[in-house]
């Protein structure tokens, strides 16, 4: 008995050490170069009213005031940052610029405060428990819970689209995680309850047979019903815009981890075999700004739709059946050995010291088209973290 015991246990070393062994990405040197560009991020960000966003085509920066909806992104780098090195330095960063985000927990004019408050405030709490961030948090839940409609049952992300009173994007299942913590760190079931009902109708409304998601449905608050189907950001009504469909697929786990209702999880799979099984997903697994975009493949690849996904499937392959749980874990590594590659990864002093390049925020503006984005360099942090916690 107790030999079968030892032996187990040292298969189960050796399975950990094999692993170990065969990663692809070396996090720790990610991580150093990370320090490095970040140092010099801070000494080109001495006003936290300003905060990194991207560059502009003349190459200068573009920076972006707090109620814009990225930026706590740097902040939660920073935590990031500070998470992987332990650093007093990183922490006092971090706190500088999270605290600076601080007066948007006000703000109900906006349903990105999941992105804007909890990216900061949620990983400081994590890692310091300090309970102004707590604080921030519950109030900054409070705001985003007046936009949900119950007979929508949604919560509405921008105030207007054309004709539309109320347009729900894609991207609104990342503020959803804010509610939920609201609501097990307050007891107030509220939160909770707005955050299924908003994963629920998503789920119902926002996806494809093929599992695709559109980026933007419309709805009618006075009947509950939906009014049009469109998109914003992406090449068409009926496209599949990557980083909408990487949006959905990391916030379906998250619900998933959070409920441990399986039909999220079920939803999840069925979002990341859509992404990964998708014949215009390139070789390397950088998608294009859309996987439908009309001049494929000459069209630009968006890595921050990439970052975000492999974090997503780091986690998914935790939950999913096993032999899927290696597929996504085999995905996720090859997504962040093109991502730390020097095709995406910038160089030192390279791009404006922003670690990832070739990203996409909204190409039929023609704005921020191949740049870096603020939102890539975090969740490329996150998943790194996630692959060697793994
Ligand atoms: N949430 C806006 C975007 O992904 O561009």
């Amino acid at each position: 008995m107790i030999v079968k015991k030892i032996l187990s246990v040292c298969l189960v070393i050796l399975m950990a050490a094999q692993l170990v062994a065969q990663k692809k990405v070396d996090v720790k040197a990610q991580y150093a170069l990370a320090e490095k560009q970040y140092t010099m991020m801070l000494q080109t960000h001495p006003d936290t009213t300003k905060t990194p966003q991207s560059v502009l085509p003349d190459g200068t920066l573009r920076d972006m005031p707090t109620s814009w909806w990225c930026s706590g992104f740097f902040g939660g780098s920073l935590w990031y940052l500070f998470d992987y090195t332990k650093s007093q330095s990183w922490k006092e960063a971090a706190n500088l610029w999270t605290m600076a985000i601080q007066k948007e927990q006000y703000n109900t004019g906006t349903h990105d405060l999941g992105f804007m408050l909890y990216c900061p405030f949620g990983n400081g709490y994590r890692l310091t428990a300090n309970s102004v961030y707590k604080k921030t948090l519950l109030t900054g839940a409070q705001s985003l819970s007046t936009r949900f409609n119950a007979k929508a049952g949604v919560i509405k992300s921008w105030n207007k689209l054309g004709q539309y009173d109320y347009p729900v994007i894609i991207d609104n299942m990342m503020n959803l995680e804010l509610l939920i913590w609201a609501s097990k760190n307050s007891g107030n079931k509220k939160f909770y309850n707005i955050a299924v009902t908003h994963a629920d109708n998503t789920m119902k409304n926002h996806y494809r047979p093929d599992n695709s998601s559109y980026h933007v449905v419309c709805y009618d608050t006075t009947t509950g019903k939906v009014l049009a189907k469109i998109t914003a950001q992406g090449a068409a009504d009926e496209s599949a815009w990557s980083r909408g469909q990487a949006w959905g697929l990391y916030g379906y786990t998250m619900m998933y981890r959070e409920t441990r209702d399986r039909k999220y999880l079920t939803q999840a799979i069925k979002i990341a075999d859509f992404y990964l099984n998708n014949p215009n997903l390139p070789a390397d697994k950088i998608p294009y700004w859309d996987f439908n975009a009309p001049g494929i493949p000459n069209e630009e690849r968006d890595a921050s739709a990439a970052a975000i996904t492999s974090s997503a499937l780091l986690e998914l392959a935790k939950y999913a059946p096993k032999t899927k749980g290696a597929e996504y874990y085999k995905a996720a590594e090859d997504m962040l050995v093109s991502l730390s590659s020097p095709t995406y990864r910038a160089a030192l002093g390279e791009n404006n010291n922003f670690l990832i390049k070739h990203c996409v925020g909204h190409k039929p503006k023609n704005s921020e088209v191949d740049v870096p984005l603020i939102y890539a360099d975090y969740y490329y942090l996150e998943a790194l973290m996630r692959y060697e916690r793994f």
